[in-house]
């Protein structure tokens, strides 16, 4: 079946996040990480079913659930799970939490790689911890790690744990096996718990290669800790359901325990189905997205070389958000933010809420019809023009 990227659906009125959030009927909003694409045929078939018998209520997780996590994981990506590993949860954030509640006391450390995912230091602080970043440098037009800073800072016995975010958000790097092995040598050395946020892995040009954190060697894997989803790559992020890999029986049952103090050990039937018809029935519909991103940011990419030469966009390995650097316009992010939005009907995610490191810089979601890509490049190219 051809899948039809380029069709706009209409988003408005259905409470959505990105498209709900603003007053303005103009406003092109490509900063929330979801997609304007519908789902896979066989996701909104399995969905459709479910909610034609009407009566919905509280779900078990069936065995059919961890075949297909299980059967995806071994097939997709060569790393064998055990079922017993998997603890599901109501998404990667709540998970997260959890994890970090079952490694830490509060007053404990735990590293990041700034510029991230903006609920990780939330997380982290909300546990009553302390962020501590290992940032990333930039290298002109992508990221690498900082290894001596990150033995430097893992030499804190303060320290306890890291999250890691493979693929990264915002910096769009897909971490090689050699990165991998060196922050995962590093972290395992210091008695640093690595806790791995897999939630875009689904979401790799075909040049690069996702590479499990936890499937390197069976040292990493009882180092460690992994989230992954079906929420980012299959466009499901509202039905709100994540699983948590720790091969570890001793810090599983701890996690196992804070989940269930968190009260987030309950999920929905929509995600449980849907999780399913995602990893046994669409991956023909995930290899077109994939193709269909890489045109976008193709087609980003020479738009920004042709036209917009001083805003330079990092490469992108994977996921479908895009790394800007506009310190030459300087303007804070957040205020460029705003005027973008005020200005050119522009929504996009100022860089500084990833964190100091991303001051400066701004996100685009490219996760749209290319119409709609272009029409935001537009935009920004018109308010750049103006000023
Ligand atoms: C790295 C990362 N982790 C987690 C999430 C959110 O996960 P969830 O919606 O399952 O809580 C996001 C959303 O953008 C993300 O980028």
């Amino acid at each position: 079946m051809k899948y039809d990227f380029d069709k706009t659906v209409q988003r408005h009125g259905t409470n959505s996040y990105k498209w709900d959030g603003s007053d303005n009927p103009e406003m092109l909003p490509m900063w929330v990480a979801d997609m304007d694409f519908r789902t896979s045929e066989p996701i909104i078939k399995a969905l459709q079913e479910r909610v034609s018998h009407g009566i919905f209520g509280y779900t078990r997780v069936p065995e059919a659930y961890y075949e297909a996590v299980t059967g995806w994981f071994s097939r997709r990506h060569g790393w064998n799970i055990s079922k017993d590993w998997i603890i599901y949860t109501t998404g990667v954030v709540p998970a997260l939490s959890a994890i970090i509640k079952a490694l830490t006391a509060p007053g404990d450390k735990v590293l990041i790689q700034g510029p991230v995912y903006n609920c990780f230091y939330s997380s982290i602080r909300n546990n009553g911890c302390h962020v501590i970043s290992n940032p990333l440098i930039y290298t002109g037009d992508t990221y690498k790690m900082d290894f001596e800073d990150l033995e430097n800072r893992t030499a804190d016995p303060e320290v306890k744990a890291m999250i890691l975010c493979n693929p990264h958000n915002p910096a769009g790097r897909v971490w090689t096996e050699e990165e991998l092995i060196r922050l995962g040598e590093i972290c395992i050395k210091n008695g640093v718990t690595v806790i791995s946020d897999e939630i875009h892995c689904e979401l790799v040009f075909p040049e690069y290669r996702y590479i499990p954190f936890a499937s390197i060697s069976e040292n990493f894997q009882k180092h460690s800790v992994t989230c992954v989803s079906a929420s980012k790559s299959f466009n499901i992020a509202g039905l709100q359901i994540a699983n948590i890999v720790c091969a570890d029986e001793g810090l599983r049952k701890k996690i196992d325990k804070a989940i269930n103090i968190n009260e987030v050990c309950d999920v929905n039937p929509f995600g449980v189905i849907a999780t399913v018809a995602a990893y046994n029935e669409s991956e023909e519909w995930l290899e077109q997205l994939i193709a269909y991103l890489k045109g976008n940011y193709d087609c980003m990419s020479e738009y920004c070389r042709k036209y917009l030469p001083d805003y330079p966009i990092a490469k992108l390995e994977g996921t479908y958000l895009v790394w800007m650097d506009c310190r030459k316009l300087h303007l804070a992010s957040e205020e460029l933010e705003e005027r973008l939005k005020d200005e050119a009907a522009l929504w996009l995610n100022a860089g500084s809420m990833y964190g100091p490191e991303g001051e400066g810089f701004m996100r685009w979601n490219i996760a749209c019809p290319r119409s709609s890509l272009e029409q935001g490049l537009e935009r920004f190219r018109r308010f750049i023009g103006q000023r």
